[in-house]
């Protein structure tokens, strides 16, 4: 989806997502001592980001859809604290090297070969000692789970991810994990999704 999509998408006033963060996010980072700057690449309506800079972190949400970063400032507005939000197109953005202490990626799908490009990116852009996380559907979800993108080719694995990354970084987790959602019915299912949490070499 492009950008215009996506502003589609986010426009009205209610969240597309809930303004919680994401479990596997709180699960991750909650004991993460906030050491300085965060960046959440496709930080949407930044319920990630938001939890991230109540945290303690300063944190740089930075997404394609200017719509979905007003809803960001918003909420952050709403809960008392800033985000520094960026509106880019991550398959061009290049941040500086070494400038942040966590990156997160929070279900951005994109083509593996532009997706490949931004973690690598995202990888350089943390300072030794750093942390990265990515959460996503993962690659077998339309198959044996539930509801997000149905096209392969924007869908990964835990490992295909860690292998990009172990150049990088020292790989802390690379797991298959589940999460319950629910069908247009109510009825519950679950959903799959990759996670990988490494720390910057
Ligand atoms: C499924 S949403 C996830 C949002 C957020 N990470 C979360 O977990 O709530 C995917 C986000 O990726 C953004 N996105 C997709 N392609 C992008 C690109 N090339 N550059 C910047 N943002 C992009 C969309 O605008 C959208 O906000």
């Amino acid at each position: 989806m492009d950008a215009a999509s996506w502003n589609e998408r986010y426009r009205g006033s209610e969240l597309v997502w809930k303004a919680g963060p994401n479990r596997f996010v709180e699960e991750e980072l909650a004991g993460l001592e906030p050491s300085g700057r965060a960046v959440d690449l496709a930080a949407g309506e930044g319920r990630n980001a938001v939890w991230l800079a109540e945290r303690g972190w300063e944190v740089d949400a930075v997404d394609f859809s200017g719509v979905a970063l007003e809803k960001a400032d918003r909420l952050a507005a709403e809960r008392g604290v800033r985000l520094r939000t960026v509106r880019a197109d991550l398959t061009v953005w290049a941040p500086t090297e070494a400038t942040y202490d966590l990156a997160l990626i929070a279900y951005l799908h994109l083509p593996w070969p532009e997706l490949s490009r931004v973690l690598l990116r995202a990888a350089t852009a943390v300072r030794q000692g750093g942390t990265l996380l990515l959460v996503g559907h993962h690659a077998a979800n339309p198959e044996h789970g539930h509801g997000g993108p149905q096209d392969p080719r924007v869908l990964y694995t835990a490992e295909q991810v860690a292998d990009l990354w172990r150049p990088y970084a020292d790989i802390l987790r690379a797991e298959t994990v589940t999460r319950p959602v629910k069908d247009a019915e109510g009825v519950d299912r679950t959903a799959l999704d990759a996670l990988v949490r490494a720390v910057r070499r």
